[in-house]
């Protein structure tokens, strides 16, 4: 499903954040992306859903090379995938179905499969009887389900979460990575990059470790360190 060749990141200060990094995903994987702060995991993440672009090398999903993509195709390819960030990005002033409903409103689809998506999506993350609240209204934990929700109502084959766990303690963070997994289980590659050992020690999956934009270990079932 996604192939990195030789792919090197510079920013513009000449900081390089992925150096040489050679990766194949495989459609249905659910894989833990580690390492240490500024190892180079948002920077891989961006170059996923396109925020950023290779210097060098080629990014491909589903057979499409988007290190060139043209920008007026990105929303194309963003609508193949949700993405989760570790600060929610919620939208303050409006209910959690609204912040959900938000991303499939343009699709042109009628209000009667918008409430159904929704409801569904809701219903995944455990949130369903919250739909009427406001972010303010829920805990961390919750609001990363209602971003969870929001990634997952369109039916992407792929999720990405860059540190969804970054700003939660272990038992919200236990209950966000089990929801990753279930969703993993229905089908969907899951990417999740993440430096909470015990989250990675707990499940298993396959680990990559990145180290100063290095990829320096790809295991299966593996733990952090
Ligand atoms: N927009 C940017 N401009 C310049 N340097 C950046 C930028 N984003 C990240 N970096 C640098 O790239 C390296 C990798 O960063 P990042 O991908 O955010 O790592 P991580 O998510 O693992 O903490 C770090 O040295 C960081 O300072
Ligand atoms: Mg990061």
């Amino acid at each position: 499903m996604i192939q990195f060749r030789s792919v090197t990141k510079k920013y513009k200060n000449d900081n390089y954040a992925l150096r040489n990094v050679n990766l194949d995903i495989l459609s249905g994987e659910f894989v833990f992306i580690v390492g240490a702060s500024g190892a180079g995991k948002s920077t891989l993440m961006k170059l996923l859903y396109n925020e950023e672009r290779p210097t060098s090398g080629t990014v491909t999903i589903g057979g499409i090379n988007i290190a060139n993509l043209p920008n007026d195709k990105v929303p194309n390819l963003r609508r193949c995938m949700g993405i989760v960030f570790q600060d929610y990005k919620l939208l303050q002033n409006q209910t959690i179905y609204d912040n959900v409903a938000y991303v499939i409103r343009t699709l042109g689809i009628s209000s009667k499969e918008i409430n159904a998506r929704v409801s569904g999506a809701l219903k995944i993350v455990g949130l369903y009887d919250k739909m009427n609240a406001t972010p303010s209204e829920l805990s961390g934990g919750e609001q990363q389900r209602v971003g969870i929700a929001r990634a997952i109502v369109n039916g992407p084959p792929l999720l990405i979460a860059d540190e969804p766990t970054g700003n939660l303690d272990p038992k919200n963070s236990m209950e966000i990575m089990q929801i990753l997994d279930q969703i993993n289980q229905r089908g969907i590659t899951v990417i999740v990059s993440t430096h909470d050992n015990a989250m990675v020690d707990y499940f298993r999956k396959r680990v990559i470790t990145l180290d100063n934009g290095e990829v320096v270990r790809d295991i299966q079932a593996g733990t952090y360190e």
